[in-house]
Order: C-alpha cells, then sequence, then structure tokens
C-alpha cells in the first residue's frame, strides 16, 4: 500500500448503518459524504412518480447543538437568509427541516470535491492546479460571493449579508467544471459555540480577516474579499499562507505575521496577480477591494495583462476528474449500492427465502469501465493516467472481493458452507466406521 492510499485509509471516516425512515418523512438517506463541526453531511433522494429522483445533499446538525441556547435559531435564521441567494456560483439552499430527526439543511448535492480536496489530492499526487483553473475557481467564487453580498429582503433593502468563512472546505468544484459558495452564514451561529467545542474552528482562524479575529461587531463583505485573497495566494503560490506551526497560534500570525508577496515565494506567478493578492490581503480593510466584483475584475485585468488564459468550465471539469475522480466514483458507487439496497428493501427482498439477511457492502461492487479507464501516474508533473480506481479505494469492509458482486450474494456463500458440512460429515462418518473396523479386528 503506497504512501497516499494510507493516509486516505486512514481519513475514511467510519460509517454506520444509516436511519431507514427517511428525513423529516422525505429525504431518504444514501451515504454519508463528510462530517464538519457542525454535523454530518449526507447525500439523500427524494423520489416521484415515473422513476423520478433527485440527489440532495443534507448537513444534519449534531444532536447536542440543539441544546446550546439560541443557537438552532439563529443557525435556521442564517439558513432561511440564504436560501435568498440565487446564483449559480452558490449551493442552493433548498428546504430547511426541524423536528424529532434533528435540525437539517436540504442544499443541491454538488458532485465534484471541495477546492481543499483539490489542492490536497494535488498535492499528493506532485502537482498543483494550472494557473487558468485556479483564476476560473477563484472567480467563479467571487461571482457568487458579490451576489450573495448583494442580496436584498423582500422590501428590497440590502440584506448586508456575509459569509465569514470563506475558505477551500467552502468552495465546492463540481464536474461541471463550476465552483460553488456553500455554507453561508454558517460562521456566524457557529461562533456563538464556545470554540473549544469546535476543534475545527482553529483551523479557519488562517481564512479569517483580521478584524473577525480581533471580533469586530461591525463586519462586512470586505472580510470575505480578505478570504478570498487567502484562497488566491495558496491557490496561486501552491502552499498554505498560514500553515499551523506549534507553538505559534495561527490567529496572532494573521494579524502580526508579514505577508509574503506571491511572486517571492514562487517567481512563475505574474507580478500583476501577485499585486492583486496583496491589494486583497490588506490588513486595514479600507485599502482593500472594496467588494468581490472589484477582485474578480482586477484578477481578469492582470490575467489578461500577464498573458495567462483563464481555463473554460469544461477544462476545470476535467481536471476534477483527473485529480478527485476516485472520489467521486467511490461517492457514485456508494449511492448506487444504496439505492439497490433501497430497491429490494422496498421489494421485501432484505431476506432470502430461509431468512437469512442479504449482505451488500458498497466496497465489493465492480468498477464500471469509465473507472477502470482511471489509472494515476505519480511521476507525471499533470496526472493524465491514473491507477484503476478500486486499487486505491481500500475496503473498510471484511466482505471486500475481486469477484463480481453476484459471487458474494448469500446463496453462493451458503452453497459453500453446505459443501463444507457435507465433507465434514463424510470424514466423521469415515473416521467412525474404520474405528469400528479396527475395534472389531482387535476383538477377532
Ligand atoms: N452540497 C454539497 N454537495 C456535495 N458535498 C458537500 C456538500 N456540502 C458539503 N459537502 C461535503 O461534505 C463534507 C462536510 O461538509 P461540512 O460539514 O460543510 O464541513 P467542512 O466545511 O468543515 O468541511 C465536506 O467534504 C464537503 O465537501
Ligand atoms: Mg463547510
Amino acid at each position: 500500500m503506497s504512501h497516499v492510499q494510507a493516509k486516505r485509509l486512514v481519513k475514511r471516516p467510519v460509517r454506520l448503518p444509516l436511519p431507514t425512515a427517511p428525513l423529516g418523512g422525505r429525504y431518504e438517506l444514501l451515504a454519508e459524504l463528510g462530517a464538519g463541526g457542525m454535523g454530518k453531511v449526507l447525500v439523500a433522494r427524494t423520489v416521484g412518480a415515473a422513476g423520478f429522483q433527485r440527489l440532495f445533499a443534507v448537513k444534519v446538525l449534531q444532536k447536542h447543538l440543539a441544546d446550546e441556547g439560541d443557537f438552532v435559531t439563529m443557525f435556521l435564521d442564517e439558513a432561511r437568509l440564504a436560501a435568498r441567494i440565487h446564483h449559480a456560483n452558490v449551493v442552493p439552499t433548498l428546504d430547511i427541516g426541524g423536528g424529532p430527526d434533528g435540525h437539517f439543511i436540504v442544499m443541491d448535492y454538488v458532485e465534484g470535491d471541495s477546492l481543499a480536496g483539490l489542492v490536497e489530492r494535488s498535492r499528493d499526487i506532485g502537482t498543483r492546479l494550472p494557473m487558468g483553473v485556479a483564476l476560473r475557481i477563484v472567480l467563479d467564487a467571487l461571482e457568487g460571493l458579490h451576489a450573495a453580498h448583494e442580496v436584498t429582503g423582500d422590501d428590497g433593502q440590502p440584506l448586508h449579508l456575509v459569509h465569514r468563512d470563506v475558505s477551500p472546505d467552502n468552495l465546492l468544484v463540481g464536474v461541471d467544471g463550476v465552483s460553488r459558495l456553500t455554507d453561508f452564514g454558517v460562521a456566524r451561529a457557529r461562533n456563538r459555540l464556545h470554540t473549544t467545542r469546535d476543534p475545527r474552528c482553529k483551523g479557519k482562524h488562517a481564512y479569517m480577516s483580521p478584524e473577525q479575529i480581533l471580533a469586530s461587531r461591525d463586519v462586512d463583505r470586505r472580510a470575505d474579499v480578505y478570504g478570498m485573497g487567502v484562497l488566491l495566494w495558496e491557490c496561486l503560490v501552491g502552499e498554505r499562507l498560514f500553515a499551523a506551526r506549534k507553538g505559534e497560534p495561527t490567529y496572532e500570525r494573521v494579524l502580526r505575521e508579514p505577508i509574503r508577496e506571491p511572486r517571492s515565494v514562487d517567481p512563475s506567478v505574474p507580478q500583476a496577480l501577485s499585486d492583486v493578492v496583496m491589494k486583497a490581503l490588506e490588513r486595514d480593510r479600507s485599502r482593500r477591494y472594496a467588494t468581490a466584483a472589484a477582485l474578480a475584475a482586477a484578477i481578469d485585468d492582470a490575467a489578461a495583462r500577464s498573458g495567462v488564459a483563464i481555463a473554460r468550465p469544461s477544462a476545470v471539469g476535467q481536471l476534477v476528474m483527473e485529480i478527485s475522480g476516485d472520489k467521486v466514483y467511490g461517492e457514485r458507487r456508494r449511492v448506487r449500492v444504496a439505492i439497490e439496497r433501497s430497491r429490494r428493501r422496498a421489494e421485501g427482498a432484505t431476506a432470502t427465502s430461509d431468512g437469512v439477511p442479504v449482505m451488500l457492502s458498497p466496497w465489493t461492487e465492480e468498477p464500471t469501465a469509465d473507472e477502470q479507464a482511471l489509472t494515476i501516474d505519480r511521476t507525471s508533473p499533470a496526472p493524465r493516467t491514473r491507477r484503476p480506481v478500486t486499487m486505491t479505494v481500500e475496503s473498510p469492509s471484511p466482505f471486500r472481493h475481486s469477484r463480481p458482486p453476484e459471487a458474494t450474494t448469500v446463496c453462493s456463500r451458503r452453497r459453500t458452507a453446505r459443501m463444507w458440512m457435507v465433507g465434514l460429515g463424510g470424514g466423521v462418518l469415515f473416521a467412525s466406521a474404520v474405528a469400528v473396523l479396527v475395534t472389531c479386528l482387535a476383538t477377532a
């Protein structure tokens, strides 16, 4: 097992069986996507007439947070505001639920990877995002961010929505090559919690504007402009701007450490783009770009002057599959298996005729032809070929087989068990016959 495979194996969350009753009576939970500081995110589906189905991502709040004073109210208030944002570069909030199942937010399911995942996987294979792709992703995010900042209420008055947690985790890059921001306003509710309870908050300081760290009350859209500046710095340079260091709290470094110019770290970054990043990262917010749209315009202009071609969405989508294809295919496979399991349950076929439950592990499915074609070449700077996906997905299940799933059904296991029983019984009979014969001969 390679180092990368071992790392991924360690990171895989423990997956417990999901409840079979639909969440809120409507959303059938299929597979877990991951867990953040607030709870889990799961893929779910709704079904309709004539085989209609639609996939969603559902964020289910951790149960204990429901007891945190006005936290839930605030969380749901923010989610309601976020639901007012309608833009191609923002993950739409489609529904909000609460009740005995707990509180949850329903969003569009984005098939792809987060920017954090893309950057990490690129690093694993010794490469980094091409500049044109990085700029397309950042520009998409800025478009979405600006739309959110401009959102108005029913009375037409601005709502002054601020994301507050612009970070690579919260930027989802789809296989369609479109990047979408998520988790609007979640940070505000999260800040109400004691940060010690949420260790993930610590990691977020690296993208937080100085005024947020100083707990300024009047945080405005320029805090998000700063967050995008950090994101842009990291995409261009291929390193973390404020990587965690032992004994040096990140928030102190954000407030005091001189910010290295991207071009001084990587001379291949054009001067014009380096300058744009530095302006977005001004500690004094009055010196930053005043809006996300102004930052986007400056990036466009700097790229054009530097001769950097901004990638088209199709090129971004292709790169997502090249870098994070194993994640995408793994998720597709898990969803496929969950849907098949649900179908069998609906047909009452969860048990064989003799009552033995059918064992189906998400990890026993064979890869499709597309997945087979995906191989990794870790020696090449631009990953073009990939190892088959099954090689990179380590099974947490003892039932992992290289044979097709049909071969792992209960029927075949029972047939094997029966053969063993017959063999064992025959052996015992033969041994008894020999013993009787020997006793007879001895007494004779
Ligand atoms: N709408 C979505 N579609 C697909 N995946 C999502 C969606 N929202 C969140 N995720 C994924 O779910 C996981 C957990 O998300 P989240 O709880 O927001 O945690 P964090 O932002 O701290 O990583 C992440 O891997 C994230 O990429
Ligand atoms: Mg998030």
